[in-house]
C-alpha cells in the first residue's frame, strides 16, 4: 500500500493530507473544528473529507494507515483527554471513532505538538538531530521532546505538556487547563491577545490598540501594530519572548536539547518575538549551557508539518 493518510487537529482547523513514501502532499483538505459541539458530528464530517482525499488517491486499498495529530492526544490509547483547546470534554477514544467511520482503516493518534516534532525530525529542520524540543505557539502551547532520537512518552502517552509549565506562582492568570499560571496562558496567541487587554487597561501609553474593541483584539492585531512601530505592541512581544526565554533556559537544563524549534501561528512574528526569547533564554541560562543551544524555527509550511507528522504515524498503525 503506497500511501498515508495524515490529521493535525488544532483548535480552529483540522487540516488532512494523502502522503506518499517520500513524504510529499497529494491530496489535502480541511474542516473548522470548531463548528462541532458534538464529537460525532465532527467526526462524521472529518470522514467525508478524508473520503474524498482517499478517493482522489485511489480508495482505501491505497492506504496503509491514517496518523494524527491532536491537543491532548494520548499515543498509547488512542485517545484525547481533556483538550482545553478542543470543544469536546472527558475522554474520547478519537482514533477509534476516525477508524471505525472509515470502514476499519486502522488509525494511530499522538498528540499535535509530538506530530510536529516528528515531521521536523523526518522533513524539515530537526533532520539529523538527535535531541531537540519542538514548541509550537498557536491557540495553545505544546511540545514535542526528542531525547536520544525518541519521542518521550513516558508512562503514561502524556509526557511534553510543556506549555503547562507553571511560570507564575502568585496570582497566576487562568489557563484552560484548569490550573493557573501556566506558560501557555501568557505566550499562546491568546495568551499575547490577553496580555494586550491587561496592558491596554493599566496603561496610560498611546497606541493604534486602542482603536480596537478589547473583546475582538487578537495576537494578529498585536503583530500589525508592532510591525508599524507600535511602542506598547513592540513591549507585548518583548514580554511574551522574555517568559518563552525562561521557560525555554530550564527546558535546556532538563534534557540538553541541540535545538528548540518554533512553530506554529505566533512565529509568524518572526524576530519580534525571536529576539526577545533569545535575549531572556541568555540572561536566564545555567552557566554550563551558555551559547550551547540553538533556537529555530520551523521551515515546514506550517499545517505540513503537523500533516506530515501525523502521517509518519501511519505506516506503523498500531490496534487499540
Ligand atoms: C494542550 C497540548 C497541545 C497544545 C497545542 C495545549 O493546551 O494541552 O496537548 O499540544 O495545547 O495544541
Ligand atoms: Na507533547
Ligand atoms: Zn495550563
Amino acid at each position: 500500500k503506497p500511501y498515508v493518510v495524515g490529521i493535525d487537529i488544532g483548535g480552529t482547523n483540522s487540516v488532512f493530507g494523502v502522503v506518499d513514501a517520500r513524504g510529499t502532499i497529494l491530496y489535502s483538505g480541511s474542516i473548522k473544528t470548531g463548528k462541532y459541539a458534538d464529537v460525532n458530528d465532527y467526526v462524521a464530517e472529518l470522514a467525508k473529507g478524508l473520503e474524498m482525499v482517499i478517493n482522489q488517491a485511489g480508495g482505501h486499498d491505497k492506504i496503509k494507515g491514517v496518523g494524527v495529530g491532536a491537543p491532548n492526544g494520548n499515543y498509547f490509547n488512542g485517545c484525547i483527554e481533556f483538550a482545553p483547546n478542543l470543544p469536546w470534554k472527558g475522554k474520547i477514544p478519537l482514533a477509534q471513532l476516525i477508524s471505525e467511520k472509515l470502514g476499519g482503516i486502522p488509525v494511530a493518534l499522538t498528540n499535535d505538538a509530538n506530530a510536529a516534532a516528528i515531521g521536523e525530525m523526518t522533513y524539515g529542520v530537526a533532520r539529523g538531530m538527535k535531541d531537540f524540543i519542538v514548541i509550537t505557539l498557536g491557540t495553545g502551547v505544546g511540545s514535542g521532546i526528542v531525547i536520544n532520537g525518541n519521542l518521550v512518552y513516558g508512562h503514561d502517552g502524556f509526557a511534553g505538556e510543556l506549555g503547562h509549565v507553571i511560570m507564575r506562582r502568585n496570582n497566576g492568570r487562568m489557563c484552560g487547563c484548569g490550573r493557573q499560571g501556566c506558560l501557555e496562558a501568557y505566550t499562546s496567541a491568546t495568551g499575547v491577545a490577553r496580555t494586550a487587554r491587561e496592558y491596554l487597561e493599566i496603561r496610560k501609553d498611546e497606541s493604534v490598540l486602542r482603536e480596537i474593541d478589547p473583546d475582538e483584539l487578537t495576537s494578529k492585531d498585536v503583530y500589525d501594530a508592532a510591525m508599524k512601530n507600535d511602542k506598547l505592541a513592540i513591549e507585548i512581544f518583548e514580554t511574551t519572548g522574555a517568559m518563552l526565554g525562561e521557560a525555554f533556559a530550564d527546558f535546556v537544563a532538563f534534557s540538553s536539547p541541540e535545538a528548540i524549534i518554533l512553530f506554529g501561528g505566533l512565529t509568524k512574528a518572526g524576530d519580534l518575538i525571536m529576539n526577545p526569547i533569545k535575549r531572556s533564554m541568555d540572561k536566564n541560562m545555567l552557566k554550563v549551557f551558555e551559547g550551547k543551544t540553538k533556537l529555530l524555527f520551523s521551515q515546514l509550511k506550517e499545517s505540513d508539518a503537523a500533516v506530515l507528522g501525523a502521517s509518519a504515524l501511519g505506516w506503523e498503525v498500531k490496534e487499540y
